[in-house]
């Protein structure tokens, strides 16, 4: 019997999150800067894209870079820039082969001219893909996606659009950055951190955590495979019972 035939095919998480976290970890542990980290990370998205694509995962979000991250040495942050640019350059004929989608969610306007460029033209040439959707969390934290939900219902409550005592948490949800996309069922973070990061603050609520000591440029189709078993492996409550959960 082979590791996929495991797979419940019916009980797929449609939306997978991942930190992709250990890439300067992974480089150091080589001797090498922290940018071959970053390089050799992308290795492992390309495996991620494609083996969740395959599996029937319908969105796919991952971290790419933080608000926070812009802290880091300028020189670091170009290396990723470049690395972005790049990448999305050489993967759009792949994406668009394959029907994926490309999205991305955070304070875009704020990555480098180039960026901004080579993303927008690859969301639209694969904007009809219908396969899955690839969310890249650019510039994204969930600090920043509440704020900027926040900033928006307000001007909306002050233009008279939108009535204060009608807010729900559908209307809130429907200014975040992921609106229209489903809270996201499994969590991936690579490298052991047992913490968030400011990542999907308000989508995580339910979310199934999987934590793994894999450094990121070494996740392959066989560890992702291994976090949706352990996804099918637990038994997602809501609050309920097990007992009512069995009687539905
Ligand atoms: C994740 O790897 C990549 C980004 C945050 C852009 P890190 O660069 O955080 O690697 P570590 O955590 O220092 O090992
Ligand atoms: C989280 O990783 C952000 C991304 C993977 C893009 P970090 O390496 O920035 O997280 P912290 O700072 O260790 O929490
Ligand atoms: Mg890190």
């Amino acid at each position: 019997m082979t590791a996929r035939s495991v797979i419940d095919s019916q009980n797929i998480p449609a939306h997978v999150a991942i930190i992709m976290d250990g890439n300067g970890r992974w480089a150091k542990q080589r001797g090498g800067l922290r940018v071959f980290g970053h390089q050799s990370g992308v290795t492992a998205v390309r495996e991620t894209v494609e083996t969740a694509a395959e599996l029937g995962v319908s969105y796919l979000t991952l971290y790419a870079f933080s608000t926070e991250n812009w802290n880091r040495p300028a020189l670091e942050v170009s290396a990723l820039m470049q690395l972005l640019v790049h990448t999305i350059r050489q993967e759009t004929a792949t994406l668009l082969k394959n029907s994926i989608r490309l999205q991305a969610i955070g304070d875009t306007a704020s990555l480098p001219a180039s960026c901004q460029r080579e993303l927008a033209e690859a969301m639209q040439l694969t904007a009809s893909g219908t396969r899955m959707t690839l969310v890249l969390a650019l510039s994204y934290s969930g600090r920043w996606d509440l704020t900027q939900a926040a900033r928006r219902l307000a001007y909306d409550v002050a233009s008279g659009k939108v009535q204060p005592a009608a807010v729900t948490e559908a209307t809130l949800a429907g200014y975040l950055s992921t609106a229209g996309i489903p809270d996201p069922a499994l969590l991936i973070r690579t490298s052991g951190e047992q913490r968030i990061s400011n990542f999907l603050l308000w989508q995580l609520a339910y979310t199934e955590l999987y934590i793994t000591d894999l450094l990121w440029p070494d996740f392959r189709r066989a560890d992702f495979e291994e976090a949706i078993r352990a996804y099918q492996r637990r038994e997602r409550r809501f609050g309920k019972t097990s007992e009512q959960l069995s009687v539905s």
